[in-house]
């Protein structure tokens, strides 16, 4: 509960370096994530260097052709793509979770299919949860980006990814260089129902 309470989206980074051993760590708690059928249906790619580079040039393309279609003025395309660029290539390292559907069950309909296929990110979701829990208890900061999710080809191609693979969202990771900003949630009785006949 600690974790969940402290977890916060941290934008900004230290120059100190995540070890691989924290990372493993990271990828250890998001597997511990369940699963329908206990599929596994989560794949991870750890990028830093050139990789995180070349993935921030092909998100950012694809961001200015989205908004430039918008008719979103330039200016505004060129902040919110540099705004991008910067939050990716700062950070030490990053994850990109990808959903494969590889194991997952294929069904005679389009109803179950659709049904099977949200089961599959639901647990990329979960599994990203853990990362971001796992992460605030190793003191790192992470943020979590839904670019690759606008762009899932351009990202594996970039990437030489298995072409089963579905990117989901990007978590940016670093030692923090801010404490983030607390963000207010609505109360649990503005969402919630309690249905007892
Ligand atoms: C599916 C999903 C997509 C998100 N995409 C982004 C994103 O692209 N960029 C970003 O800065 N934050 C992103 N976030 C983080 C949210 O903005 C953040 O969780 C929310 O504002 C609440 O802040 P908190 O998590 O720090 O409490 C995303 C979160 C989720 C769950």
């Amino acid at each position: 509960m600690n974790a969940i309470a402290k977890r916060r989206m941290i934008r900004r980074y230290t120059d100190r370096p995540v070890s691989r051993e924290a990372v493993i760590a990271l990828l250890e708690a998001a597997t511990r994530a369940p699963s329908p059928h206990n599929r596994q249906p989560w794949r991870f790619a750890v990028l830093a260097g050139a990789a995180r580079v070349r993935l921030a040039t092909t998100m950012g393309e694809r961001l200015r052709e989205d908004l430039a279609r918008d008719g979103v003025a330039p200016e505004l395309i060129a902040r919110d793509v540099s705004r991008s660029y910067q939050r990716i290539t700062s950070a030490p390292v990053c994850i990109l979770a990808c959903m494969t559907l590889r194991d997952m069950d294929v069904y005679p309909d389009d109803r179950r299919n659709a049904a099977e296929r949200w089961m599959a990110g639901q647990a990329v979701a979960a599994a990203l949860q853990n990362i971001l829990l796992a992460a605030t208890d190793l003191g790192l900061g992470a943020c979590w980006m839904c670019a690759p999710l606008f762009c899932p080809q351009a990202v594996v191609q970039t990437l030489g990814l298995p072409s089963d693979w579905e990117p989901q969202a990007l978590i940016t990771l670093g030692y923090p260089a801010d404490a983030g900003t607390p963000r207010d949630r609505r109360r649990v009785e503005e969402v919630t129902l309690w249905l007892d006949n």
